[in-house]
């Protein structure tokens, strides 16, 4: 399993590295909006708090095919090979899927709302595939159904593909993408804490603290 942090926001990384199992993190074109510098600052700040094999995905925000490419070759040549080109799965992004991909070129199709979609990118070359499970159940849809069959089909098929489980808003669409067959996922800065925390965690601490406390001082 992996845990990739889904933010651009360089305080929250590092505090999150240094207490977390974290491998990476993943941006989108909204994500680096939110922060208050050039998006070229953004992402050189925070591939510097990353450590070698940590994996980076960064997102193309190109029309075309021919456009995207270009987009990915200029961030190859700053971030390097452990780069993840996130890739929206339209047309002309499953294009650039299949193009980037038979170029050795790592990418992550984004934005995945269906099975279908999903198989698509894994046979067009993609590495990840990143389902959006909070957006998929806006939409009516069922993020856990999403995963068992996408994994199913992943087990059954030769494709080097592997879940990306993305969009989250509360810790248990997590922990059901992630055991439903996602073994790595992308969570906002505040679910990664959530994810860690519980009352009878706090609650047990400060017991055996009291404990120790009255019976040996
Ligand atoms: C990450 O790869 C996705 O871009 C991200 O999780 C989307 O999240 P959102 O639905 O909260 O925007």
């Amino acid at each position: 399993m992996k845990l990739l942090i889904d933010s651009a926001n360089i305080e929250d990384i590092k505090r999150l590295k240094e207490i977390f199992p974290v491998s990476g993190v993943t941006t989108n074109p909204s994500i680096l909006a939110k922060e208050r510098s050039a998006p070229e600052k953004i992402l050189n700040d925070v591939y510097r708090e990353l450590d070698s094999q940590d994996e980076f995905h960064i997102q193309v925000l190109s029309d075309t095919a021919e456009d995207m490419k270009k987009e990915a070759d200029n961030l190859l040549q700053t971030f390097g090979r452990s780069l993840y080109i996130k890739v929206p799965v339209s047309k002309e992004g499953f294009r650039a899927i299949k193009w980037l991909s038979s170029e050795g070129i790592n990418v992550t199709a984004t934005a995945v709302f269906t099975v279908q979609q999903g198989i698509l990118a894994a046979m067009a070359g993609a590495s990840y595939i990143a389902p959006y499970i909070n957006r998929i159940e806006t939409y009516n849809g069922d993020g856990t159904e999403f995963v068992q069959k996408l994994s199913y089909w992943l087990e059954q098929s030769h494709f080097k593909a592997e879940i990306l489980a993305a969009s989250f808003k509360n810790t248990k669409q997590i922990e059901d993408a992630l055991l439903s067959g996602a073994y790595t996922v992308t969570v906002p800065p505040p679910l990664v804490d959530k994810m860690s925390e519980h009352q009878g965690t706090d609650d047990g601490i400060k017991g055996f603290k009291n404990d120790y406390e009255s019976a040996f001082n």
